[in-house]
């Protein structure tokens, strides 16, 4: 294993134009915002998820965001459960060749005040955050060129915790420790790791857990936001974006939430 320093390059968005990322809960929300982006700038997209019609919808998406000229096959959509190794390992023999993974999958099981939570709900929420994010990392480690990265997703409210959440931010909270650790692991592979720990952003998660089913109705829950509003998917995925297209950022958890922890 050479550990040369990765030569520099632009750490704009740009800089990944021929590069392949697998985005892990690509289907999606902020995952999909990202291979939209991704596809944009001239990469090549792997989008992972499990429902075949949100899957095939993506696609479809992420194919018309590429540019003329960019890669001749810009999206391959694979259905796989992100916290399922075996599955995650066929991603990445049909993938080919991958540079960068994102990780936006995650359920929220276990949600609840702790004296009611199960051990299977705990088990669940573990599963598909914490050894979501360990699976991809175990693939990731033999398969990624130097230069290449991993980029995880987290939430403020690791930091700024609400009532009933207690077993999910554990394991939210797992998942920016791991984030530091792997980074320090990885650097003598010139593999770097962040995370992105998010506040409110616009996605059919936010819709769904909130009962927001119009675009005035999240409008009006935004309203007290520090800046007045959520954020878009769009500006949620162009962080993951900067920690990828960046050379010199690693073992970061990045806060990108429109201000909102500091009220
Ligand atoms: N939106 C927010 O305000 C916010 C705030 C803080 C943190 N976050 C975190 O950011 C991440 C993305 O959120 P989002 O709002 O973009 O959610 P979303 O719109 O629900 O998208 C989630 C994506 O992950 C996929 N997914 C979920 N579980 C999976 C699994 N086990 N295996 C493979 N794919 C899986 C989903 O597809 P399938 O269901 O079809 O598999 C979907 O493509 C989540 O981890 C969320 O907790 C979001």
């Amino acid at each position: 294993m050479s550990t040369a320093p990765v030569p520099v390059r632009s750490p704009l968005p740009a800089g990944l134009a021929g590069s392949t990322v697998v985005i892990i809960g690509g289907t999606s929300g902020i995952g999909l915002a990202a291979g939209v982006l991704l596809s944009g700038a001239g990469a090549r997209v792997v989008a992972v998820g499990r429902d075949q019609a949100r899957l095939a919808a993506a696609v479809d998406l992420v194919r018309g965001a590429a540019p003329a000229g960019g890669p001749a096959d810009p999206v391959l959509g694979l259905s796989a459960d992100g916290s399922d190794e075996v599955a995650l390992a066929e991603v990445f023999e049909r993938a080919g060749h991958v540079d960068h993974v994102l990780v936006t999958a995650g359920g929220l099981s276990g949600a609840g005040p702790v004296t009611e939570v199960s051990h299977d709900d705990f088990r669940s929420v573990l599963d598909s955050r914490l050894w979501g994010a360990i699976a991809a990392a175990r693939l990731a480690a033999t398969r990624l060129p130097a230069g290449g990265s991993i980029t995880f997703t987290s939430g403020t409210y690791a930091i700024r915790p609400v009532p009933g959440m207690s077993v999910p931010l554990a394991a939210v909270g797992a998942v920016e420790t791991f984030t530091r650790a792997l980074a320090v692991e990885f650097a003598a592979k010139r593999l770097r790791v962040n995370a992105i720990r998010y506040g409110t952003f616009d996605t059919p998660l936010l819709r769904t857990m909130a009962g927001l089913d119009s675009d005035a109705a999240v409008a009006k829950a935004g309203e007290g936001a520090p800046l007045g509003r959520f954020g878009t998917a769009e500006e949620a995925a162009a962080s993951a974006l900067f920690v990828m297209a960046n050379n010199y950022v690693t073992g970061q958890v990045i806060t990108v939430d429109g201000g909102q922890s500091l009220v």
